[in-house]
């Protein structure tokens, strides 16, 4: 780490990725790289608080592995790893319990939505889930933390949990910041667009996957929901044609202004198509570097021991501070 802002954010290796969290979260990431120190973690403990079969878990992680480098994350320039690697994460999390209280964490949002949706299996790791998403963050001392808009109350949750621990023990966490991309922060579902795009959606028409070929992209969007009306333009009361507008600009590197002039008097249908081409045009590259590199697993395993390896050096060095702090004794070398 050379000076520069810290920058740290991750994604679970639960499934493959939509285009939300590619334009909520990996997108942004690439940009940064140059400006930041940046640190990208594929969040696998995280994934764990819902049922996994392991072996899809072990496939999913050389998935996002690989579509985090093909979508442009350069391990020399930042730091790829894996949650599990770097036993810090796990070990802070304990600290970070001693100052977090079930109050607090039974009413995020998140957790309440997961307990709805898993009732056969509301765990402690489910609600203990942003207790590790803070330490992920304060173990780096990041100043900066891209996520999508439904990660925020998390952020807002770690920020208390630093200061909490700061102000109880004395200076020892930086307290970070989100940055939440002003279009790409929420991208809605294809079919009911007042609700979020998840890859968990049953129905598979509802979201796009970065592993869609085209012609599934062209369909999917050719089915996308629109309001009535017939006019290319975002309003509060027509979230189909807004989201559809966001997502076209994101993908076509234009302004949402810049995208409702070029579509004036443009119908829904022929709209619709060019969307489904600017997605492809982007995703098709993408997917087929991914798929190359996942041919290769003794490299992206390579690649995660060096993440690793600097990663721990970095979250060591913080963990050390804290358990002093908290007065806990530490280890003689013999
Ligand atoms: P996860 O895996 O659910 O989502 C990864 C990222 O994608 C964003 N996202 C979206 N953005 C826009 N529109 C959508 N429809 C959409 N769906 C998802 C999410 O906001 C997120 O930024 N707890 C985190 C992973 C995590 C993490 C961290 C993130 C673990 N530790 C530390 C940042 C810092 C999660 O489950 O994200």
């Amino acid at each position: 780490m050379d000076g520069k802002k810290v920058i740290l954010s991750g994604i679970q290796p639960s499934g493959i990725l939509t285009i939300g969290n590619y334009l909520g979260a990996i997108r942004n990431w690439g940009a940064m790289q140059d400006e930041y120190d940046c640190l990208f973690m594929l969040a696998d403990l995280h994934t764990l608080t819902v049922k996994q079969d392991p072996a899809c878990l072990r496939a999913n992680t050389y998935e996002l592995t690989a579509l985090y480098l093909a979508c442009g994350l350069d391990p020399v320039k930042s730091v790829l790893f894996l949650q599990s690697h770097v036993s810090a994460h796990t070990e802070l999390t304990w600290i970070l319990n001693t100052v977090s209280y079930p109050g607090e964490l039974s009413r995020m949002t998140q957790f309440k939505d997961k307990s709805l949706k898993h009732a056969d299996n509301i765990n402690m790791g489910l609600m203990d889930y942003p207790v590790l998403m803070a330490a992920d963050i304060l173990l780096y001392q990041a100043d900066v933390v891209p996520i999508g808009a439904d990660q925020k109350q998390h952020l807002e949750l770690t920020r208390d949990l630093a200061i909490r621990f700061n102000n109880r023990y004395s200076e020892t966490f930086k307290v970070p910041e989100a940055y939440i991309g002003k279009v790409g922060a929420k991208i809605y579902s294809l079919q009911e667009p007042d609700k979020k795009m998840s890859k968990s959606d049953e129905n598979v028409n509802a979201f796009i996957s970065m592993d869609d070929d085209t012609d599934t992209i062209m369909r999917k969007f050719k089915r996308a929901v629109t309001d009535s009306g017939s006019e290319i333009r975002r309003a509060e009361d027509k979230p189909g044609i807004t989201n559809l507008i966001n997502i076209y600009s994101l993908f076509a590197n234009k302004t949402p202004e810049e995208t409702e002039k070029e579509f004036d008097g443009v119908s829904y249908a022929e709209f619709k198509m060019r969307t489904g081409e600017a997605v492809a045009a982007v995703i098709e590259p993408i997917r087929a570097e991914k798929n190359r590199l996942l041919k290769d697993k003794g490299y992206i395993d390579q690649l995660l021991a060096q993440g690793a390896e600097k990663a721990e050096y970095l979250a060591n060095k913080t963990l050390r501070k804290v358990y002093k702090k908290v007065g806990l004794l530490p280890r003689v070398r013999i």
